[in-house]
């Protein structure tokens, strides 16, 4: 059996647990053993939820068990969720992230605390929500040289576009509606600013090109200025505007940005609507590739979080 922690009982925390309890038979032919999520760590109270009596409010009940593997980070900032990665990493068990912030912001060094203990720091769900971007770039391309990346990276923003120009309603009510789906931030600032997609863009640009590009750096905008008559007359010209996200190395140069931006009907990201994302990757060999998927929201973001988990699980003797 292998014993996880959740760290953090919020949307995808709790999407993760309900992956794990709801699909054990599954995810046991996956990884012949049982994943047991044995403890959920949160400040905040859950008494009628069904996980109740494995939440605690003590990181120490969770790293004084040696029976706890897998530690799974979903409370996001870098605060106290830097501090029980590392410690989780430095106690020598493998951690499994949703959290794109910390990465963009650390994850050098947590990669390095990782390698030096010999455990994984998984983060497949920091980019794309669903999408399985992460793997394909480590593994599946790794005969490519990634020459650039085109993307709509985060679901908060694009939904909210799409809402504004479909239903004829306000920014604030697109955002509302995205908030109650579960798409948002805590502080959904960081969607409509272009932060959220600027740390995914400095993620996947870090892998694509083999050194750490510095989210801060990169020019960002976000939507908050976009209005409706912005969106129909852009329709009327026979584009849409959407948060685009791109970066490419010119010799040694990044050049890189987050910002809103036309796009007419032959672009591949024109029909990506609702809460998709979708990453346009060119690559030397293969030539263009595109992923596409639920790019937020609970079960979508856990399922990547959970395919990490059974990647681990896979490589560790039951
Ligand atoms: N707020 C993020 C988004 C969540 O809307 O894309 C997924 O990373």
């Amino acid at each position: 059996m292998m014993n996880l922690a959740i760290f953090g009982f919020g949307t995808v925390g709790s999407g993760v647990w309900e992956i794990i309890t709801n699909n054990p038979e599954h995810l046991k032919n996956k990884t012949a053993q049982s994943l047991n999520v044995k403890y959920i760590l949160d400040i905040r109270e859950f008494p009628d939820h069904p996980a109740a009596s494995i939440i605690t409010k003590k990181a120490d009940d969770i790293f004084n068990d040696t029976d706890v593997n897998i530690i799974v980070e979903t409370i996001g900032g870098t605060g106290i969720a830097y501090e029980l990665s590392k410690r989780a990493l430095l106690s020598k068990r493998h951690v499994v992230t949703s959290n794109k912030e910390l990465v963009a912001a650390h994850g050098p060094e947590l990669f390095d605390i990782a390698n030096r203990n010999k455990v994984c720091y998984l983060y497949e769900a920091c980019v794309g929500g669903g999408i399985p971007i992460i793997k394909s770039m480590k593994e599946s391309l790794e005969a490519n040289k990634i020459e650039s990346i085109e993307g709509i990276l985060n679901g908060t923003t694009n939904y909210i576009l799409g809402q504004m120009f479909s239903n004829k309603i306000s920014f604030a009510d697109a955002l509302k509606a995205a908030q109650k789906n579960g798409y948002a931030e805590a502080n959904p600032a960081a969607d409509i600013e272009g932060y959220d997609s600027v740390r995914k863009l400095a993620i996947l640009s870090s892998l694509a090109f083999n050194k750490f590009i510095d989210y801060r750096k990169i020019p960002t905008e976000g939507i908050q200025n976009i209005t409706l008559d912005n969106l129909e007359k852009a329709f009327e010209s026979g584009a849409k505007i959407k948060l685009i996200a791109t970066s490419k190395m010119q010799g040694d140069k990044l050049i890189a940005s987050v910002r809103p931006t036309l796009i007419n009907e032959s672009h591949p990201l024109y029909n990506v609507e609702d809460v998709n994302n979708a990453i346009v990757l060119n690559c030397n060999n293969v030539g263009q590739v595109m992923f596409y998927g639920p790019g937020a929201g609970k079960l979508p973001t856990a399922s990547a979080v959970v395919g990490d988990i059974v990647d681990i699980a896979k490589t560790m003797i039951a």
